[in-house]
């Protein structure tokens, strides 16, 4: 079957070789091996000359995980999350400070708008008990792409902390998170990387850890300072997916071999095959070019076709498509164009795609 939501994706057959190495124990040297190349690699591919100043800290668990680690542990006693909020991930950021009855603002927007740096400026000069400004890099509900550097700047600027979730965006847009300062920046294996679900990762600023040291334990399972303290030992503090880090590793060696500007570089040509392709049928994109991030195109319903007839006639060929969320539910299907895939394949997409929306 050929994915084209956005994760989990389709992987190259060397990392699904490499769930089949050997079974190990997590509290053993191999372990400690294979976790120190993952840090290492993660580190080599997102902050590259500047490893030194970030740590890798590697969770067991879905890209949620990851993100609701980074919140729970980047907010001091008494101080508020200032979240930007304009998709259902945004929307996500809050509800998890919310529901652990911690303090969050909202900038809310649409979910076709960007957040308005100005604005954030003007908000974070009023409102001093703001710590931390969450953000998503892209907002995988419309394929939205967010401005992480202009943000990044004025959190920067006026002394706050940036967290980040960049899970559907690392390995798939460029993004400079040392330069921009970012204190923290969430990832996971199963998207842009290519590797399977169950692992994810938070990138964070050396500086910033000590500071972490002493803020609330808010979650047991997702105490940042928890896992950084048992992986600078060389291990973690829960069992891990042993075979999915295998596989981890394995994906983050090729993307290393591959190079991170050439992987997006290969994401944005196969976006441009998709986008091209369904403007000459006629096919309407949510959001207009500039927008548009190089790994999901949300379209428009064509006319007269539902979405889950659209999506099991494309099925019964050999491909999945994603469909909207909240109110574009009905509205909307998303393409993705992650994973490893081959440009015959899009084009084998596109074909069964013209056949697959033709009404009645
Ligand atoms: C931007 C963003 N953040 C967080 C998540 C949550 O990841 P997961 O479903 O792996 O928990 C997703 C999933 O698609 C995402 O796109």
């Amino acid at each position: 079957m050929i994915l084209l939501n956005p994760g989990p994706v389709n992987v190259t057959e060397r990392v699904r070789q490499a769930l089949l190495r050997p079974d190990i124990c997590h509290r053993e040297s191999e372990f400690t091996e294979l976790l120190y190349r993952i840090q290492s690699k993660l580190l080599k591919a997102f902050v590259p000359g500047a490893e030194s100043d970030y740590v890798a800290v590697v969770i067991t668990g879905s890209g949620t995980s990851a993100v609701e680690a980074a919140l729970l542990s980047s907010l001091p006693h008494g101080r508020r999350m200032l979240i930007l909020n304009n998709g259902v991930y945004g929307e996500r950021m809050s509800q998890i400070i919310g529901l652990h009855r911690l303090g969050v603002s909202e900038l809310k927007y649409d979910w076709i708008s960007r957040p308005d740096p100005d604005k954030l400026l003007l908000a974070l000069r009023q409102h001093q008990e703001v710590h931390v400004v969450g953000m998503v890099h892209h907002e995988t509900t419309t394929g939205l792409l967010n401005p992480v550097h202009e943000i990044a700047e004025i959190v920067d600027n006026q002394n706050r902390v940036f967290v980040l979730d960049s899970v559907s965006a690392l390995a798939g847009e460029m993004l400079n998170i040392a330069k921009s300062h970012i204190y923290m920046v969430t990832g996971t294996a199963g998207k842009c990387i290519q590797g399977f679900p169950g692992v994810s990762f938070v990138l964070v600023r050396k500086g910033f850890v000590e500071k972490m040291r002493g803020y609330p334990k808010r979650s047991w399972y997702l105490h940042l300072m928890h896992y950084i303290d048992s992986e600078g030992r060389g291990t973690i503090p829960f069992t891990p997916a042993v075979q999915v880090y295998y596989a981890f590793d394995e994906a983050l060696s090729e993307l290393l071999e591959e190079g991170v500007a050439n992987r997006v570089q290969r994401y944005k040509k196969m976006a441009s095959l998709i986008r091209d392709r369904m403007a000459q049928l006629g096919v309407r994109a949510l959001l207009p070019p500039d927008r548009q991030s190089n790994t999901i195109t949300a379209y428009y319903l064509p006319e007269g076709v539902s979405y889950q007839t659209l999506h099991d006639r494309l099925k019964a060929s050999g491909y999945v498509i994603y469909s909207g969320q909240g109110n574009l539910e009905n509205k909307i299907f998303r393409v993705a164009n992650m994973g490893a895939l081959t440009e015959a394949q899009v084009h084998g997409f596109l074909d069964a795609f013209e056949q697959a929306s033709k009404s009645a």
